[in-house]
């Protein structure tokens, strides 16, 4: 049996469509319900949908085999895990953004409010510039607005919502897509099952 953590949401729902085409279907899992999770005995197979920003806990640890993440969360929390494939699906960039027409003062400490703490210090840290790191947890947007921060490093996806918020970007750190990861004790044991989904979907990419 594979066990397989899915993002919930659209993404979640794009993946398996992926998955279910290479062999590993699950149909009951696209019925509307508030189960989690879905088995399907015959494919060998048994899905799990979890929040997107969990997924890499539930693969590090073993609950799951195999599971499907961002790059941005991959990169954040570095999750001992194998990364297999980018599913070219999940398409955004991380970004830095401020309100229009901000300038940096070098000689002043950049207040960054994010939820990637970790992906803006080591982006900030590349070229020496002292930073002071504001977590928050969402609506990152607003903190720029009420002067809590001076810019922002977040996910940019179609650009709404800094539009809507007379924000911009000011650069790109790092582009970001969803990707196939696997548990490493898991890629021993379960090696086969494994390296054919993973062959099957990379041939749904390519095609
Ligand atoms: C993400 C991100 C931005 C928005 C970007 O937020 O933090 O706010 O999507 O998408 P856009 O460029 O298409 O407008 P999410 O919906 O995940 O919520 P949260 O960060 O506020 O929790």
């Amino acid at each position: 049996m594979l066990n397989i953590a899915l993002p919930k949401g659209r993404l979640g729902e794009r993946v398996y469509n992926m998955f279910a085409a290479a062999g590993f279907e699950c149909p009951a899992l696209l019925e509307n319900s508030r189960k989690l999770i879905f088995e399907n005995e015959e494919a060998g197979v048994r899905y799990f949908w979890v929040k997107p920003s969990d997924v890499a806990i539930y693969v590090e640890r073993g609950a799951a085999d195999i599971g499907v993440a961002g790059k941005d969360i991959l990169l954040e929390y570095a999750p001992d895990v194998y990364e297999l494939l980018d599913m070219n699906t999940g398409i955004c960039r991380m970004a830095v953004a401020a309100k229009k027409g901000f300038r940096d003062d070098p000689k002043k400490t950049l207040k960054v409010a994010t939820k990637f703490s970790n992906i803006a210090r080591a982006h900030y840290a590349s070229r020496g510039r002292d930073i002071d790191i504001i977590h928050l947890n969402g609506s990152i947007e607003i903190a720029p607005i009420l002067g809590l921060s001076d810019v922002i490093v977040d996910i940019v996806e179609t650009g709404t919502t800094l539009k809507e918020n007379d924000l911009e970007v000011i650069e790109t750190v790092v582009p970001i897509s969803a990707r196939l990861i696997a548990n490493k004790a898991s890629f021993k044991f379960k090696g086969d099952d494994i390296e054919r989904l993973t062959k099957h979907i990379a041939e749904q990419i390519k095609g």
